[in-house]
């Protein structure tokens, strides 16, 4: 073995990225191409696009990754992509790019799920900032919450003698949080990805202002052995999952969409809010939103963040009392949320448990995670086969029995 050193690539959904990582715990280098500008003005991701975005940008952002880290192809010890979920055009530009630097410098291809990534994510910053606790080197299991744009799933993380081990403890029954945060978004004609913008918006107005309520999601007996046919199991199974653990969020975009058209009806709010709507261009700043936005809107963005983050910490902490686990993950893109932060963390101290995110950077999509996850399985030898293709609804572990 030489140092240690994995190269990383990641390139699941709308961005491009490399990064080398050394024995899985200090990042040398961590490069990511947005393609924001491509699909913001259709106000989301367009997977042909994102393809091709993806061709232009591979060659020099890898490029970039290994020169900042200052290392050369002949340094590393092994190359690690994300094999999925994700789209799969998207996919499969990381992973026969990987493949072919690969063959070129006779290196190992470690598979990587870009879930596992996002866990391993608040692993690497937990080491990078020497925390006492990380649950890397604890016996204890760790819950995680990963929740971005395309998943919303709690999973129990486990250090075992043959590796991690995931099991799969709750989930979205249809859209993610951070779709949710996305749709929400356009519908008010703010810009892509919505999840930012509807940060830095939410405390200029006020939470309670409208009642969101999220509905208890009931025992579906009609489901056992059988899955449901809804986008979001197709990654991973949701018959065996207990419902107090499930999630939805179409029902919430949906109440927003509703609030709207009927406050427009009531209270004039239609006007101003039209304006918004209208706009055949997002506003650029969220300066330019907040003086775009009417009181109500503002109120509306503030109650459907409040609710949407209440139903998340609900889950969260419910699991991880049944569980009995004393350590909280959250992670994805929509754990760069602030609100998040704050009340996650609130909750966890009044729980007795910890909670831990990784930085703003970490938490989108970036290829320093998957470097990271990667690392265990470098030890293990567990090595791809040179058939590795794209698996765009790769699950993560195993239902919860
Ligand atoms: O992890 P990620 O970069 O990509 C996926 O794997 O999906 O997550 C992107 C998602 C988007 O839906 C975006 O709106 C959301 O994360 N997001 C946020 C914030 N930053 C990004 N949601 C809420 N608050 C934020 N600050
Ligand atoms: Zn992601």
């Amino acid at each position: 073995m030489g140092k240690g050193l994995i190269l990383g690539i990641e390139s699941s959904c709308d961005e491009t990225a490399a990064a080398v990582v050394e024995l899985g715990v200090r990042t040398l280098s961590s490069v990511v191409a947005s393609q924001i500008d491509t699909h913001s003005r259709y106000g989301g991701v367009v997977p042909e696009l994102a393809s091709r975005e993806h061709l232009r940008a591979i060659v020099p952002v890898v490029d970039a990754a290994l020169k900042e880290a200052g290392v050369g192809l002949s340094d590393l010890d092994a190359i690690a992509v994300t094999s999925g979920p994700g789209l799969a055009g998207a996919l499969l530009v990381g992973i026969t790019y990987a493949k072919a630097l690969a063959f070129a410098e006779d290196l190992p291809v470690i598979a990587v799920n870009h879930l596992e990534g996002h866990i391993h994510a608040v692993l690497l910053h937990e080491h990078e900032a020497g925390t006492e606790r990380s649950p890397l080197d604890a016996k204890s299991a760790a819950l995680a919450l990963v929740v971005s744009g395309g998943h919303t799933h709690l999973y129990l993380a486990e250090l075992q003698k043959q590796g991690w081990t995931y099991r799969l403890v709750g989930r979205t029954l249809d859209d993610a949080a951070g779709e949710a945060y996305d749709k929400v978004a356009k519908l008010l004609g703010l810009g892509y990805p919505g999840g930012p913008w509807i940060d830095a918006l939410a405390k200029f107005g006020d939470p309670k202002a409208v009642p969101f309520a999220f509905a208890r999601i009931k025992d579906k007996v009609h489901l056992r052995g059988k899955a449901p046919r809804t986008k979001a199991a197709k990654t991973a199974p949701i018959a065996e999952l207990d419902s107090r653990f499930l999630f939805s969020f179409s029902g919430i975009k949906t109440a927003v969409l509703r609030y709207v058209e009927l406050n427009s009806l009531r209270e004039g709010v239609a006007e101003r809010s039209a304006k918004i709507l209208a706009r055949a261009k997002p506003p650029k700043t969220h300066e330019e939103a907040l003086a775009l936005c009417p009181q109500a809107v503002l109120d509306l963005i503030a109650s459907f963040q409040f609710a949407v983050i209440g139903d998340l910490m609900k889950k969260t902490f419910a699991a991880a009392e049944s569980l009995g686990v004393k350590h909280i993950l959250v992670t994805g893109g929509v754990a760069a949320n602030r609100e998040l932060r704050e009340r996650f963390t609130k909750e966890a101290s009044r729980h007795g448990v910890t909670v831990a995110f990784p930085t703003l950077a970490l938490s989108t999509d970036n290829a320093a995670m998957i470097a990271a996850a990667a690392w265990p399985r470098f030890q293990a030898g567990e090595f791809a086969e040179t058939a590795l293709s794209a698996d765009p609804s790769l699950a993560l572990g195993v239902p919860n029995k």
